[in-house]
């Protein structure tokens, strides 16, 4: 039997059963194939892409025109998981109604079943807009990759006073605004425990701590395949580069051996049956 479709709804209901959600980032059809049969609750096609895949050294040049490439090869292999598009830089600040579109164009012509997009209580208007419209939003406070130039760098967001209220004003006022989630990155763990439960909505902590009601990460830092930077809060379950670096080293050398392929890798003929096709033979002639 096909396991039950994942929805917004689903995962509100998680944090009410006091379930973890867990969500992490695909770019292709392969690795999104491989997370969703792992049994997720959401995919991310985050804009990281820009930095993973793409090999920007941020988030700011990502296209629409990318991050719907990659939805689309993305919702080919998602099934069960919930699938949110990640709105890039600049595709959601100018106007309410760019917002409204270019939300749009990720439910109509990448099959993203919400996005989400970053900013605090100033986007609160433009989640509303985009809501209104019918397209369910996924908010994204503390470190914001897009704007990390005017936070200060990549830093934890949130020790002072004034920014710890300001957070949880934000993640209010985006609950307010009919966000269905929020994702909230690197914060002292105790003020999101505090977020997490003044909201109803659910939160989704990267380098937020355990009181968050579900957990993501960039499934190219999980699997050790992006070593160009590290976060603190980033967990390596395996590490595939030396892997993949040792398999493709491998291959290079059995090519200039000879060694690969071997018979088992090809499709043989007798010498007579070629013969027999071409009416040459293989034997040089005297
Ligand atoms: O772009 C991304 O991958 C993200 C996650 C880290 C939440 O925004």
């Amino acid at each position: 039997m096909e396991p039950k479709k994942i929805t917004t709804a689903d995962l509100q209901k998680k944090k009410k059963a006091g379930e973890k959600i867990a969500m992490l980032t695909a770019y292709d059809y392969s690795l999104a194939s491989f997370i969703d049969q792992s049994g997720i609750d959401v995919v991310l096609v985050g804009d990281s892409l820009g930095m993973v895949v793409l090999g920007y050294d941020s988030t700011v040049p990502v296209t629409m025109a990318d991050m719907l490439h990659h939805c689309r090869a993305v919702r080919r292999g998602v099934r069960t998981a919930l699938l949110v598009g990640d709105m890039p830089f600049m595709s959601y600040n100018i106007s309410r109604e760019e917002a409204i579109r270019n939300a749009g164009r990720f439910i109509k012509e990448a099959g993203c079943e919400a996005v989400k997009l970053e900013g605090g209580r100033e986007v609160a208007e433009t989640v509303k807009a985009v809501v209104e419209a019918g397209i369910p939003v996924m908010a994204h406070i503390g470190l914001t990759p897009q704007t990390v130039s005017k936070l200060g760098g990549f830093r934890v967001q949130g020790r002072d006073a004034e920014t710890a209220r300001r957070l949880l004003d934000s993640a209010l006022a985006l609950e307010e605004a009919g966000a269905f989630g929020v994702v909230m990155e690197c914060l002292p763990d105790k003020l999101a425990g505090l977020i997490t439960r003044s909201l109803k909505m659910p939160t989704i902590g990267i380098g937020a701590g355990p009181e968050c009601d579900g957990q993501v990460l960039v499934t190219n830092d999980l699997l050790g395949l992006y070593e160009k930077f590290q976060p603190k809060f980033v967990k390596q379950y395996v590490r595939l580069h030396p892997i993949i670096r040792q398999a493709l080293t491998d291959y290079i050398r059995e090519v200039r051996e000879g060694v690969f392929p071997g018979p088992e890798h090809g499709f043989a003929m007798e010498a007579k049956e070629l013969e027999r096709l071409t009416g040459r033979s293989k034997r040089k002639k005297k």
